[in-house]
């Protein structure tokens, strides 16, 4: 056959607003909920933090209080964890996670997973290969969401992370550090690593579905989707995944064609 390209970009959709796209994913996911608690199966989902996923989350909520949707056969994995602070720190994704979702939901404690941030060194390792291995168990992510630092990281997978890297400990970037900055009220109180589920393990999932709003992500959107596949832009790999798609708003979408 010919005409027919022999790699193909993820889709990306630009919407008229982040409410608009939000509204659109939320639906995916609760289709993909619902279909799955119509057959007993438990859904897998991966899930992200940050300004980005916080309307997507409210909409969820929504879709619990006044449409009845229930996450009692989610299972829910988060990408990435600061390391250092205590996990009732209001800055730990742990917290963010709650408050912004977990509190107001009907998802069993048990059945959600995050990195942990309070390990000793010597423990670190084992904790990220267990991490790996419960994903496996729950049968690998089935839906994962991302949001896009301005370091092309998707988790904490910043620059020079391989595109078959798994979860593990990670430097986080002094642009990262300072886009942080203002939410821990000072660069110095921004924790200088992480743990991140890697390149690899985000790329098995079957569904991503890239965030992004705003102008400032504009020059890494276009990078990711219109630049070369690079360890140097972690989001430049799902060009490369047969199931993803960026969700834009016309700011981040305005260095696109
Ligand atoms: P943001 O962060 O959603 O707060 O812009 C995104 C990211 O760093 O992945």
């Amino acid at each position: 056959m010919w005409g027919v390209p022999l790699m193909t970009s993820p889709a990306f959709r630009v919407f008229d607003s982040p409410a608009a796209a939000v509204r659109e994913l939320a639906f995916e996911v609760s289709q993909l909920i619902r279909s799955r608690a119509a057959a007993g199966r438990q859904a897998v989902l991966g899930l992200a933090t940050g300004n980005t996923p916080l309307l997507f989350y409210r909409e969820l909520i929504r879709l619990h209080r006044e449409e009845g949707l229930s996450f009692t056969n989610v299972t829910s994995f988060n990408l990435d964890e600061y390391l250092g602070l205590p996990r009732d720190h209001a800055e730990t994704y742990w917290t963010f996670m709650h408050r912004n979702l977990l509190d107001h939901i009907d998802l069993p404690a048990a059945q959600v997973n995050l990195p942990c941030g309070t390990l000793p060194d010597g423990e670190i390792n084992a904790h990220c290969a267990a991490y790996e291995e419960r994903i496996r168990q729950a049968g690998g992510l089935d839906f994962q969401v991302l949001g896009i630092g301005r370091t092309g990281h998707i988790g904490f997978n910043e620059p020079g992370s391989p595109k078959d890297s798994r979860t593990r400990r990670i430097q986080l970037d002094a642009m990262t550090r300072q886009d942080a900055a203002a939410a821990f009220g000072g660069l110095e109180q921004v924790p200088t690593h992480a743990l991140t589920m890697g390149c690899g393990t985000i790329l098995e999932a079957r569904r991503i579905v890239l965030l992004a709003w705003g102008e400032h992500k504009a020059p890494i959107i276009r990078e990711a989707l219109r630049g070369p596949v690079t360890d140097q832009v972690s989001a430049s790999f799902l060009q490369e995944h047969p199931n993803a798609a960026f969700y834009l708003d016309r700011g981040a979408a305005g260095a696109l064609d």
